[in-house]
């Protein structure tokens, strides 16, 4: 994975910096991200795009990961970026992120957000059903603003991936329709009104795809509607956006391609999509969250218990879980680790490693081929930067761990590991009557 290796000690190392050290320092559970690789996963998007001559925006989704130090490195490498909240609005402005380059998503977008969207002046608001269209528009016409929209679709595709990731299906609480004519009446709709540019349409048809025929399907869907509404309409869409959803190896079952390798092979589709309909090519905008961080994150615990169900199973259960990882339990997601602290040794036994919820479900892997493992030994589970920060949560009252970065033997601390006053930092007494 990335730049890690082994050293002199036999410790794994991330970026140059042995996690064994990291683990001693932070304290466990630690995320641990591979800066280089992020830069590399980022260039991998963003030069594809520049080698096929195709104007392009490259959107990180930070929904995979935000904080102030992750958008300040999505800038540095001059990306675009995704948000769906308030509160990534937030992050990403407090990170100095130009708002011009931001794109607002969400299904449910409330009016003070759109208020601090427009007074923030982002790029363009991904708008997503009628309720939002009126709401930004009236809005628009208070503030005496105006705003650049795409219009949301759903294209009506099943990508093959878990059904809670799932989203271009018609049955979906995302987008306009875009074949019983919802997202006709949005285009009309918005041409209608002076205070809003539709700039295209978008779409995303799920997460963690390994093939590009449910994009290259998705974009057929849309290029054709484009070309029935350029002639009806006079429409041209600026902006084609595909979306997120390029999958990565979290296990050796797994078998992605490459960023560079996904983009060639839907944009060549693309070109002659809107060359059969005699349209000029848009500017194509992705958003991909899960490529970019995943496999650059990797998350170390320490190792404490074991029960041995006798013929059955050994659980290993270590300092972390659900609460810092809910994808196994949420997605049955799959996992690999090794023992940070003896990552080559000699394979021993299989266990399953747990986590110190109390919940049954709270599995972070179930039958782990491991060396001999004993408590106080780190583990380090890989692939957990996209989703895992990021839906951590405080489930039994748990702190949230920090987060370092790692580069060139250099160690960054960008978020601090939560403390228990943190905790009850919002907690009122009994009887604090107002
Ligand atoms: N664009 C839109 C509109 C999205 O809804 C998403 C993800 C993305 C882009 C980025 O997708 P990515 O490239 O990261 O796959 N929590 C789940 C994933 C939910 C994804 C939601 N939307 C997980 O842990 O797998």
């Amino acid at each position: 994975y990335g730049t890690s290796s082994t050293n002199k000690l036999g410790h794994l190392t991330i970026g140059g910096v042995d996690t064994v050290e990291l683990g001693k320092k932070y304290g466990t559970p630690l995320y641990v991200y591979d800066v280089a690789l992020i830069r590399e996963r980022s260039k991998g998007f963003k030069q594809a795009f520049e080698r096929l001559g195709v104007p392009s925006q490259v959107a990180y989704a930070s929904k995979a990961f935000s904080s102030i130090a992750m958008i300040q490195l999505i800038d540095e490498e001059g990306l675009s970026l995704d948000v769906v909240s308030g509160g990534e609005l937030y992050t990403a402005i407090k990170a100095g992120f130009d708002a011009e380059r931001i794109h607002f998503h969400g299904n449910n977008k409330s009016r003070d957000e759109i208020l601090m969207a427009l007074d923030y002046g982002i790029g363009c608001f991904v708008v997503d059903n009628f309720y939002e269209l009126n709401l930004l528009s009236q809005i628009c016409e208070e503030q005496d603003k105006k705003a650049n929209i795409l219009i949301r679709v759903t294209p009506g595709i099943e990508a093959h991936t878990h059904d809670y990731i799932l989203t271009g299906q018609e049955d979906s609480k995302f987008g306009f329709d875009l074949h019983n004519g919802q997202a006709e009446t949005a285009l009309k709709q918005t041409i209608q009104k002076d205070r809003l540019t539709v700039l295209g349409l978008h779409c995303h048809i799920g997460s963690q795809i390994f093939e590009t025929t449910g994009f290259i399907k998705a974009a057929e869907k849309m290029i054709q509607k484009l070309g029935e509404w350029n002639k009806l309409y006079d429409f041209t869409s600026q902006v084609l956006n595909l979306g997120g959803g390029f999958g990565i190896r979290y296990t050796k079952d797994d078998t992605p391609i490459e960023p560079s390798a996904y983009v060639e092979d839907i944009i060549s589709e693309v070109k002659t999509l809107m060359a059969k309909h005699s349209l000029e090519m848009p500017e194509i905008w992705i958003e991909p969250g899960r490529s970019l961080v995943g496999d650059a994150g990797t998350t170390l615990y320490t190792v404490g218990s074991t029960k041995i169900v006798p013929d059955i199973r050994t659980y290993l259960a270590v300092d972390g879980g659900m609460s810092d990882n809910i994808r196994p339990a949420l997605y049955d997601a799959r996992y690999e680790a090794v023992v940070a602290n003896r990552p080559e040794a000699n394979l021993h036994e299989t266990v399953s490693i747990a986590g110190k919820c109390c919940e049954s479900g709270d599995m972070l892997i179930w039958d782990l081929p491991i060396s001999e493992t004993t408590a106080g030994d780190v583990l380090a589970v890989f692939c957990t930067g996209a989703y895992g920060y990021s839906m951590a949560n405080n489930y039994n009252r748990i702190t949230r761990p920090a987060v370092v970065f790692v580069e060139n033997g250099e160690t960054t601390l960008v978020i601090k590991r939560e403390s228990f006053d943190d905790l009850i930092r919002h907690d009122l007494p009994l009887y604090t009557h107002e």
